[in-house]
């Protein structure tokens, strides 16, 4: 028998049609003779509901005792309803249980937030990516990374795929996550980056989107040890060009979201109007005037310091958009950024920050692409000139300026949904006291 999903019936083109479905039983009751059923099958979630005249007695009883997370298959017929939350319900005229669950779902319908408490919930990961809020939070991220991929392959860049297993840091030592290699020490790569900038005298501009790796201390609102990193690089492009093209990438993904899932976005909290600003340009300001902005509130902080989230909180108040922040100091930033050909205290790097309270979603810059100044930076850092000589090499052959870019997935889908927590953005998050379930 063909069975149809939910998402295709309140699609509306099956209206008043005798249809089957299958899935998983969410909630149960009964009230004036009927039985009303939820069933989830993935594409959506449905009211299908069975009178009891329809049934012998036995039979409507025995059903209304299924126990939550059963599978279940329902017949019956499309009805069109206003009431009902996707203004569709099946009238059932056949209820089949297909498997069983247990008695006592660990996990309470509704609001399961207000029944337990966070840890039992991430205990129980597994269970809790069924309810609506996670489930919604998962389509808004398909479709999210379907935009920016959507883009980035219009205007011409092309999708590649580097290692994740390395033997050198990119991003800075202190995040580094070290793994046994037969005998010899490698790491879990924080970014494709170096690999990016050979690849883009190979196949021109590029992205890709895999696994980055932080080994972070911080237990925060806003930092997973394994999370989704989108990132960009580009041939013959300047600090301008790359704000440009970040600008255009972040706005369009987000009004494609924004006008795609408007009803998704409600349910999880977030009101489509207030990303209607997410437009080019957005407003750039340079790391000497964001200091001066955060001395405003914090009298203490030192130009050289770099912003941790309660300073970059402080800026966000200042925009209803993202925008950028360039011009970091050499000290806070990675070995490869630029310095600025006027003023080598500082280098062509910039981040983006997301607007209430959220911050940093991208990191990026121009990367050195003079032999000699790389060379010189290296030194500076006191990093192993042997752990990136090939690295190195790429500045003896077919150098070019070059910039690109990180961007965090579950980061920006924290903002774009107006999260709490970024451990929502992502089904299984791996936290610093989290590798479980
Ligand atoms: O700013 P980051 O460290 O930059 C880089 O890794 C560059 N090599 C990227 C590049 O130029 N190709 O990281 C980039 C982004 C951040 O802006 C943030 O959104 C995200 O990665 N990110 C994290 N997201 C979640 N948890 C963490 N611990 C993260 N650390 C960085
Ligand atoms: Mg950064």
């Amino acid at each position: 028998m063909t069975t149809l999903p939910v998402g295709e019936i309140i699609s509306g083109r099956h209206d008043s049609e005798q249809v089957t479905l299958r899935g998983w039983l969410h909630q149960i009751r009964t009230g004036g003779g009927i039985l009303f059923l939820q069933l989830r099958d993935g594409s959506g979630l449905i009211q299908c509901t069975l009178k009891k005249d329809l049934v012998d007695a036995k039979e409507f009883d025995r059903l209304s005792a299924i126990p939550v997370e059963s599978t279940i298959q329902v017949s019956g017929t499309v009805r069109k309803d206003p009431r009902a939350p996707r203004g569709y319900e099946i009238a059932g005229d056949k209820v089949t249980v297909l498997y069983q669950a247990q008695e006592g779902f660990p996990i309470a319908r509704g609001k399961p937030e207000k029944f337990h408490g966070t840890d039992f919930l991430l205990d129980n990961r597994h269970f809790d990516i069924r309810s609506p809020k996670l489930v919604t939070i998962m389509r808004l991220r398909a479709c999210l990374i379907q935009e920016l991929r959507n883009w980035l392959i219009e205007h011409g860049y092309l999708e590649v795929h580097v290692p994740i297993l390395v033997n050198a840091a990119v991003e800075g030592g202190s995040t580094l996550f070290e793994v046994k290699y037969f005998g010899e020490k490698a790491y879990l790569t924080q970014s494709w980056q170096l690999y990016a900038e050979a690849m883009i005298s190979s196949v021109g501009k590029i992205f890709t989107l895999a696994p980055s790796f932080r080994a972070e201390k911080s237990r925060t609102i806003r930092h997973l040890t394994e999370y989704w990193h989108l990132e960009v690089e580009e041939p013959w492009l300047d600090l301008d060009g790359l704000m440009r093209m970040e600008e255009q990438l972040v706005s369009s993904a987000c009004q494609k979201v924004r006008k795609k899932m408007p009803e998704e976005l409600k349910f999880i909290g977030r009101e489509t109007k207030e990303l209607e600003t997410v437009e080019p340009p957005f407003p750039r300001l340079r790391y000497d005037e964001a200091v001066r902005l955060v001395q405003k509130a914090k009298p203490n902080f030192q130009w050289g310091q770099d912003l941790a989230w309660e300073e970059e909180k402080i800026l966000t108040e200042e925009f209803d958009k993202p925008f950028f922040v360039s011009h970091f100091p050499k000290k806070i930033k990675a070995f490869y950024h630029m310095p600025d050909p006027e003023d080598n205290k500082v280098t062509l790097s910039v981040d983006l920050l997301a607007p209430e309270k959220y911050g940093e979603i991208t990191g990026g810059g121009q990367r050195i692409h003079d032999l000699q100044q790389l060379l010189d930076r290296i030194k500076e850092e006191h990093l192993k000139t042997d752990d990136y000589k090939w690295y190195v090499d790429l500045r003896r052959y077919g150098t070019v300026p070059h910039s690109g870019f990180g961007m965090g997935i579950e980061r920006t889908l924290a903002w774009i949904c107006k999260l709490e927590h970024i451990r929502d953005a992502i089904a299984f998050p791996r936290l610093i006291n989290r590798l479980y379930p």
